[in-house]
């Protein structure tokens, strides 16, 4: 894999693997502490959250009804397909920056920049999105003992209304405790991953608990006349920028169904990819990541739909609540005692997942920098002695913040899904051009079934892309044309790649 001489060419020159192994060995790295334990624990923390405790009420509710347990099956699929090609790149370039690095070696630096632009758009906007969810089940939380947050700084000013498909007031003016809660996790991160590796280890192991005591308790409570109409809004619900292909659409115009469902519960299954970027931490990458990576999809994949199958069973899905509709389901059946008990595992579950998102966006900010394409001294520097990417760390804190502070969760989880999916159609991708360019390179983990697995993982991820309202695209695009935008003033003069090859 030779570097590629500069000029236009610059845009697509590789970086050989050889050299980011050898990168991976120097000075200014991270410490290697993380075991398959603990990877595939980050992976749970990563994945279980938001997704399932808040958003599967408001899909239930207003865009999939009981078949938003096939939705979860298949977004599962969708994320085994991509999983399968993140573990052979994971397996592959066991080093921090995960897709992005991956791009850079397969695709080229123009490509790297994008998914690299692209992640921080998907860590950063999943954590606001989480951030959200958490402040609700905070909230609900703490108003079992009485306490009630002010109106006016209890939720983001504004709101989607499915019914007219615009955002309207809600009459607060910032959303405080996911302000709060953003600040703390990034003063715990900047201290260092293995005080977060073991912090999260304990919130873990809360929230498994609490959603296997929802399965195993929830399933005493149901009822399965509440299955039927089981796919209310229809079958599928994808449109193609803003023209309805198949199924309905609400007040706005944005698909429902159980494939819009998918599209938007895909959220739950997020985080799973950022274990990848934690191979660098690994004490054996090669074999860890890819183990952490899919036991943890497989596991929370499983737990999912029975989690759905047991709240669907439990409540009539339009009567779920959508803030936080895990805790509140125990209460429509008068269980009262269960739903302070879920709310409170629910904030410490969620806590984990902002954890692991926050760690993950500075790591990719931090591979970008290590190439030139952004500065070094802000992006690239680790802590002395906290050995953590702190500036880029706090500069993720403030980003997150800002999001999570003044905008609503629909908004944000629909760009962080989009996001995301457009960085696995770049990964699947990469598998497929990497095994036919470079058949020989060492791959200690081979993605099965290529090329059926990374074709599936492209066309799937595409369909859910489809699936999501328009205006998700078009955000897209203006994140990325800001990133091309900053890679041509910045980054193409910068790179390392073009300094070493003129
Ligand atoms: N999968 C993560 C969650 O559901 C992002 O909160």
């Amino acid at each position: 894999m030779a570097t590629e001489p500069r000029t236009e060419s610059q845009l697509f020159a590789r970086k050989p693997l050889a050299l980011l192994l050898e990168e991976a060995k120097g000075e200014n790295r991270l410490r290697r502490v993380l075991g398959p334990v603990q990877l595939t624990a980050l992976g749970i923390g990563a994945i279980i959250g938001a997704g399932i405790f808040v958003a599967t009420g408001a899909a239930a509710h207003n865009i999939a009804g009981p078949s938003l347990m096939v939705s979860y099956v298949i977004a599962g699929i969708t994320c085994i397909f991509a999983a399968l090609c993140y573990a052979e790149f994971a397996a592959m370039v066991p080093v921090a920056g995960s897709a992005y690095t991956y791009a850079y070696a397969t695709l080229g630096e123009l490509f790297a920049w994008i998914i690299g632009w692209d992640l921080i758009l998907e860590y950063g906007v999943s954590s606001a999105a989480v951030a959200t969810g958490w402040s609700a089940y905070f909230q609900s939380a703490v108003s079992k003992i009485g306490i009630h947050i002010p109106k006016l700084v209890s939720e983001s000013p504004w709101k989607y209304d499915p019914a007219t498909g615009h955002f309207m007031s809600t009459g607060s003016v910032m959303n405080l405790p996911a302000l709060i809660i953003v600040a703390i996790i990034t003063l715990i991160l900047v201290k260092g991953i293995q005080e977060s590796a073991t912090f999260n280890g304990i919130m873990v192991a809360i929230k498994v608990a609490a959603v296997l005591f929802v399965i195993g308790v929830g399933a005493f409570f149901i009822n399965t006349t509440n299955w039927h109409p089981f796919a209310p809004f229809g079958w599928t619900g994808i449109s193609f920028f803003g023209h309805r292909v198949a199924g309905m659409v609400d007040g706005g115009g944005a698909p429902i169904g159980t494939m819009a469902g998918a599209a938007i519960i895909f959220f739950a299954y997020i985080g799973f990819d950022s274990v990848s970027t934690h191979a660098e931490e690994a004490k054996n990458p090669q074999r860890d990541v890819p183990i952490g990576i899919i036991v943890s999809l497989l596991v929370c994949t499983v737990l999912y739909i029975a989690v759905v199958a047991v709240l669907t069973g439990m409540v009539k899905f339009d009567q779920l609540d959508i803030n936080a509709p895990v805790s509140t389901a125990f209460k429509q059946k008068g269980i009262g005692w269960a739903e302070g008990l879920i709310a409170t595992a629910g904030v410490a579950g969620i806590t984990s997942v902002l954890l692991v998102m926050m760690l993950s966006g500075p790591r990719v900010f931090l591979a970008m920098a290590r190439d030139g394409l952004l500065p070094k001294a802000t992006f690239g520097d680790v802590h002395p002695k906290f050995r953590t990417p702190w500036k880029s760390t706090i500069l993720v804190g403030i980003f997150v913040g800002a999001l999570a502070g003044f905008l609503p969760i629909d908004a944000l989880l629909h760009l962080a899904n989009i996001g995301t999916l457009l960085a696995f159609v770049i990964v699947c991708a990469a598998v497929l051009i990497m095994r036919r360019k470079h058949p020989e390179a060492e791959r200690p983990f081979r993605c099965p079934w290529v090329p059926f697995v990374p074709i599936m993982g492209v066309l799937t991820c595409l369909m859910l892309m489809f699936s999501l309202p328009v205006a998700n695209w078009w955000r897209l695009f203006a994140w990325l044309g800001l990133g091309f935008l900053i890679y041509f003033a910045y980054g193409k003069q910068h790179s390392v790649m073009r300094r070493n090859a003129s």
